[in-house]
């Protein structure tokens, strides 16, 4: 039997790049996905709709840094699912920043980088868990990075905010876990998506050197992230909060 049959899940951007694969995995599973990006997600809900029937999945426009689109967001998710059960929390400014020195980055990027990938994430969770704790139960996965366990360089905004998303994870774990919902945070290692595809600039300066600081000397895609993140998405984790995956082929040495 499908894993998540019976589930409701938002993916926030879930439209492209990553977030794309993590949207069809769930579906995969048997859960209900809901598509919630700045971008257009028609594409993908139609990928799922013709795989899973026109009830495993809706694309909603939201923008996570937006608190009054974060509401209608979820408000349009219960109306016609009627439950919350997962969130992935994936949304973020990076295929589309430039790395650039620490003292090269102006005032209004990096705090558009905060506000898109560490407040985007809180603002989520504030009108989600309300329809976890009334179901006593939920999953809640935070993507963060393994550029915040290495401290890489040139990306300091980006790197900051996934590092708080580390420590938003373990402390909320501790806030929701009286409501039996689960906090986790899954970090992808450098992963080749469409997204990150499309910068070639960005794509060459990395791919190599990331390859050889691996265990597994080889590129990582986005299908290398689904079964950790249906994992954590799924009961087979239901005594794990709080806690930090990485997924990167043996790169970060915890
Ligand atoms: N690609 C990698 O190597 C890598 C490595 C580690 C972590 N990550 C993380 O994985 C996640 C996905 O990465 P990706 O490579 O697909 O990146 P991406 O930049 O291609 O995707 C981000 C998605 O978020 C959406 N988005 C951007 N701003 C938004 C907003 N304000 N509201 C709603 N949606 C918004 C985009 O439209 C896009 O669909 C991100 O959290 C990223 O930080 C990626």
């Amino acid at each position: 039997m499908a894993r998540l049959s019976g589930k409701v899940a938002i993916v926030t951007g879930g439209a492209k790049g990553i977030g794309r694969h993590y949207s069809l995995a769930l579906a995969a599973e048997g859960a209900r996905v809901v598509v919630a990006d700045i971008a257009d997600g028609a594409a993908v809900a139609a990928e799922i709709a013709g795989k899973h029937g026109a009830d495993a999945v809706a694309c909603w426009e939201c923008d996570v840094s937006d608190e009054a689109s974060v509401k209608k967001l979820v408000a349009q998710t219960v109306e016609r699912f009627g439950r919350i059960d997962v969130l992935v929390n994936n949304a973020a400014l990076y295929a589309t920043l430039t790395p650039r020195n620490y003292d090269e980055w102006d005032v209004e990027t990096f705090d558009r980088v905060l506000a898109i990938n560490i407040r985007g994430p809180w603002l989520m969770v504030k009108h989600v868990a309300p329809h976890m704790i009334a179901n006593k139960s939920g999953k809640i996965i935070n993507i963060a990075s393994g550029a915040a366990y290495k401290g890489i360089p040139r990306m300091l905004p980006y790197v900051s905010s996934k590092g708080a998303m580390l420590a938003f994870t373990r402390s909320l774990s501790r806030e929701l876990g009286a409501h039996g919902i689960a906090v986790n945070s899954l970090s992808p290692g450098y992963i080749l998506s469409d997204t990150g595809l499309a910068n070639t600039k960005h794509v060459e300066e990395e791919r190599v050197a990331v390859r050889n600081s691996r265990a597994f000397k080889r590129d990582g895609y986005p299908e290398d992230l689904t079964g950790a993140l249906v994992f954590l998405a799924s009961d087979e984790s239901n005594f794990v909060t709080g806690q930090s995956l990485v997924v990167d082929g043996g790169s970060v040495n915890n």
